[in-house]
């Protein structure tokens, strides 16, 4: 009598483990474009705006599990957690349909040191509920491993990538980095008033660049058709300058610090 309802109970915990299944890092569309053009709808599943409720949007950020976001500490420093809105933006900066969220809070890096030093520009932001990825349009990041200290390919995404005197750009755009030498770029920048360190990628390209408005966006590497979050984007001197290359935050240099203050509440997916 008992055996067919135990049956259907396993087969319903089947069937739920299955549907909680997720692999990070997956691109829901097969093809983007590149080249600073617009990002196709779902390339990037995991990229949000942030959008201060007087001023508007000011910063980018990436999920990395069901619940945190990834940005710069620069974003968020002194900022009222309740004064922004993280809206899981993939194509469009103003896309009515996008879910919108306030912050049930904002965790910065302790060691973060402000501008013009920007050392440890990384925080993370914890969405009042967790996501859930099976309606196919929202997917988390893959965090970069240890290892991953050179990366062969590099993508910028942001809205604001344009040119160095426009406002934010209505569409999500993408541009492709070269990753530039870090012992040149800790001369080029040691010798000014900032700072260049091993937690730091610098990349460009000649006439390609982040700019103002992309700030703790996402610097993505691709690995076997999967996407790693290997930065997120910091500060630069002059947008588009090959001379000064853009500076990410290196967040494999955080992953200790990430894994233990980005998992209250969270679901990470399965790494590829
Ligand atoms: C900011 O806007 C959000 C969404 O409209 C709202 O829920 C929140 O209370 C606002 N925050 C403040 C401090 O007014
Ligand atoms: C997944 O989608 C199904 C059907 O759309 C829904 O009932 C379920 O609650 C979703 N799972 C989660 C974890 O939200
Ligand atoms: C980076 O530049 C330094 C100094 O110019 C050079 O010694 C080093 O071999 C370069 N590294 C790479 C990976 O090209
Ligand atoms: C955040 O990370 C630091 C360093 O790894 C750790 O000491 C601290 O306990 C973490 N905080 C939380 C809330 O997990």
């Amino acid at each position: 009598m008992n055996l067919p309802v135990f049956t259907a109970f396993i087969l319903l915990c089947v069937d739920f483990s299955k549907s909680e299944e997720c692999v990070c890092g997956k691109e829901l569309i097969g093809k983007r474009i590149i080249g600073g053009q617009r990002a196709k709808s779902g390339a990037f599943p995991f990229n949000v705006a942030l959008f201060d409720n007087e001023t508007g949007y000011f910063c980018g950020g990436s999920l990395i599990n069901n619940i945190w976001v990834i940005t710069a500490a620069h974003c968020l420093d002194e900022r009222d957690p309740k004064s922004f809105t993280i809206s899981i933006s993939f194509t469009k900066l103003h896309d009515p349909n996008a879910k919108k969220f306030v912050a049930e809070k904002t965790i910065v890096h302790p060691d973060y040191v402000p501008a013009p030093k920007f050392l440890h520009d990384i925080a993370l932001i914890k969405l009042p509920e967790a996501l859930s990825f099976n309606d196919s349009k929202v997917n988390p990041v893959c965090l970069p491993t240890k290892s991953m200290i050179h990366f062969s390919n590099l993508i910028a995404i942001g809205f604001g990538i344009t040119s160095r005197f426009s406002s934010a750009s209505e569409n999500l755009m993408e541009v492709p980095l070269i990753e530039r030498n870090q012992t040149e770029c800790k001369i080029i920048y040691n010798k000014l008033y900032v700072r260049f360190t091993d937690e730091h990628i610098c990349a460009n390209q000649e006439g390609k660049d982040v700019c103002n408005g992309d700030s703790g966006g996402p610097l993505i590497t691709k690995l076997r058709g999967h996407l790693y979050l290997a930065g997120c984007t910091s500060w630069g001197i002059l947008c588009g300058s090959y001379q000064y290359p853009s500076v990410f935050t290196r967040i494999s240099s955080y992953l200790g610090w990430i894994e233990k203050n980005a998992s209250e509440d969270a679901k990470w997916c399965k790494s590829p």
